[in-house]
């Protein structure tokens, strides 16, 4: 047997077998394809979601299904001599006469040399196909209207370049198949169009905050007071800048000697807060427990939290206080109505010199719309019904000011609120704080006592001092910025 009769044998085998044959016309139509898109992938030079799955989730596993077709066939089929070509007799035949082994070591190197491209080649599409399940294009790009919301919303958040994964999965093995298979459930929902919309929070089953969170924070090293500096407009016709000004207590969880204090305390590896809840959202708190260092434990009971025990009401649960009891939205944040326009404004968006843009933008993206498409109609033409009606010389003038702001009014909209997924205003709530949501108030609300009557304190200073509440250049910049202007 030379080396040609060896590619013979080889290819005969293949051909032989109907298992091969498809095996090896799958592998031959799917390799250059894959190759060449796999190649293009990594290059960056097609950038599209539905790419990527197809070449990860369907061309990828086909491939390696190919392989297993073309190799099964040959151990399985039987040539004219009654023996399979690659069974144990066949290759033990082969091994045992020198003579023999000298020209089967052609189709061992052949074999090898095979073996290796294709792991060579799995390896790749398995990195690359990890790399896309891990990807935003992946998380937010496929599921289309289910992730709609979610992802619009982290792409205009601190954590827009935070991937996905590293929150909601993390680091790790066990993490990694656990998502996976809820993946999996997940993909299957999406594709029948049966899961819930709006998606239920709080997320049951996520992985606890501290073990993702604090991959990047160490809220142990924050240290001090921060300014926050809060710009509004009022709904007049000037659209007046107001300013509220914070000291807000970030404090820390303590870190080599100096104490947990302020904001994080509450995360300080010697505080154990533990909470009852009687409501699946967690707003509703029948008891806090402070695990104090020196093992004392003090509890904190809302009037008729004794009953509410008894009673053991559905969906009472307990909870370790962390991160997110206060940071639920660090990156699908959703704005209030009020909170959108005044981003808009500010950023320019929306041209200040529009008269009552403020006003009237509050008015028309506030009412109830049964999709985008109609919100973002019906916004256009209602702005410019108004203006041309009560400020016709400032617009016929001018009619880029107006298109401009009816962009911004519909971007502040459709950047919030989701009518296909039944997300409006308000439809999650945010912990941190306390305007729209009752947020930290839920426990630091003064009628949380402890038997000895202590509270949870309401104290408007224990979290921040107010410097100045909506008042148009406010002194206390002033001053901080030395000079009057
Ligand atoms: C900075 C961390 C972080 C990143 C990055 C992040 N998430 Fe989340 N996400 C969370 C937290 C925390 C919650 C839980 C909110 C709750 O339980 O109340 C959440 C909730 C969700 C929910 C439930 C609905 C909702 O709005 O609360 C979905 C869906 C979701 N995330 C999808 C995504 C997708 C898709 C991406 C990437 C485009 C992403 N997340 C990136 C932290 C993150
Ligand atoms: C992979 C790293 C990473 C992870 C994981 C992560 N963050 Fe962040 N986070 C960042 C970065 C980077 C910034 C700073 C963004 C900036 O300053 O523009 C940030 C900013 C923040 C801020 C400040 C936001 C602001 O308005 O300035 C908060 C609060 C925060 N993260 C909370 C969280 C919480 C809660 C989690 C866990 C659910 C989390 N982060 C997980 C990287 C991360
Ligand atoms: C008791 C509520 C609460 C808890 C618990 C909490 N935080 Fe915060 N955190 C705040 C508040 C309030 C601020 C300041 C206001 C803001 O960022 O809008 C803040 C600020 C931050 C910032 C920005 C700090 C800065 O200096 O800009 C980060 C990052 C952060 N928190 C991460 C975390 C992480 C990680 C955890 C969990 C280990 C955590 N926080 C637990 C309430 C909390
Ligand atoms: C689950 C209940 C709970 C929630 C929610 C909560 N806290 Fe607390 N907090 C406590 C308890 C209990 C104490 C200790 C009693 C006290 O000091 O009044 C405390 C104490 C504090 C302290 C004083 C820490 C110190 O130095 O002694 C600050 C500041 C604080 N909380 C800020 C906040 C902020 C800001 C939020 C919301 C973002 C918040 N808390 C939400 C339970 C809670
Ligand atoms: C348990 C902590 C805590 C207590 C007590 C507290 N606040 Fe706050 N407050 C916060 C946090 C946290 C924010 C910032 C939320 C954010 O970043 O949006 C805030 C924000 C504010 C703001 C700015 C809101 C805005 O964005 O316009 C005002 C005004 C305010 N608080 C007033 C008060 C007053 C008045 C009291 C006393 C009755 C009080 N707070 C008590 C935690 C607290």
């Amino acid at each position: 047997m030379n080396f040609t009769d060896i590619i013979k044998a080889f290819v005969t085998g293949i051909t032989h077998s109907v298992v091969s044959r498809v095996g090896a016309i799958m592998a031959s139509v799917i390799f250059p394809v894959l190759l060449t898109a796999t190649m293009l992938d990594m290059q960056g030079i097609i950038h599209n979601p539905y790419f990527g799955f197809v070449l990860y989730m369907v061309l990828g596993p086909l491939f390696i299904l190919s392989l297993v077709l073309i190799f099964a066939g040959l151990f399985f089929f039987k040539g004219k001599e009654g023996v399979g070509y690659f069974t144990y007799e066949y290759l033990k035949e082969q091994f045992s006469a020198p003579e023999r082994f000298i020209r089967v070591r052609k189709l061992i190197v052949i074999c090898t040399a095979l073996s290796v491209i294709n792991i060579a080649i799995i390896v790749l599409i398995s990195y690359e196909g990890y790399h896309f399940m891990e990807s935003e294009d992946f998380c937010g790009g496929i599921c289309h209207t289910a992730m709609a919301p979610e992802h619009t919303a982290y792409l205009n958040s601190p954590h827009s370049s935070v991937r996905c994964v590293e929150c909601h999965i993390g680091p790790g093995a066990q993490w990694f198949i656990k998502s996976k298979i809820s993946g999996a459930r997940q993909l299957v929902a999406v594709a029948l169009g049966n899961f819930s919309r709006p998606i239920a929070t709080p997320i049951h089953g996520l992985r606890p905050a501290r073990e993702t969170c604090e991959e990047c924070h160490r809220p142990e090293l924050f240290h001090g007071e921060k300014l926050y500096i809060k710009d509004k407009y009022l709904p007049d016709e000037q659209n007046t800048n107001v300013q509220t000004v914070l000291l807000m207590k970030v404090g820390s969880g303590g870190y080599r000697g100096s104490k947990a204090n302020g904001i994080h305390w509450h995360v300080a590896p010697e505080n154990k807060i533990t909470y009852k809840h009687q409501d699946k959202g967690r707003l509703e708190i029948s008891e806090v427990t402070l695990a104090k260092p020196n093992g004392t434990m003090v509890d904190f009971k809302a009037p008729g939290a004794d009953e509410a025990e008894e009673a053991k009401e559905t969906g009472h649960q307990e909870r370790i206080m962390d991160c997110l009891d206060c940071h639920n939205r660090p990156t699908h944040i959703y704005l209030s109505p009020n909170e959108a326009l005044d981003l808009k404004l500010n950023h320019g968006d929306i041209p200040l010199e529009l008269p009552y843009i403020k006003k009237q933008g509050l008015a028309v993206i506030s009412k109830d719309y049964k999709s985008s498409e109609e919100a973002k109609n019906n916004i256009a033409t209602e702005l410019r019904a108004w203006y041309l009606q009560n400020y016709p010389d400032v617009v016929k003038n001018n009619m880029e000011l107006l298109d401009k702001a009816i962009a911004g009014v519909q971007a502040a909209y459709a950047e919030n609120v989701f009518p296909e997924m039944n997300i409006n205003w308000n439809t999650y709530t945010n912990f941190l704080g306390h305007k729209n949501d009752s947020g930290c108030f839920r426990c630091h609300d003064e009628s949380h006592e402890t038997s000895s009557g202590e509270t949870i304190s309401q104290d408007c200073d224990k979290c921040h001092i107010i410097l100045a509440e909506d008042e148009p250049a406010p002194e206390v910049l002033k001053t901080l910025r030395g000079s009057n202007n």
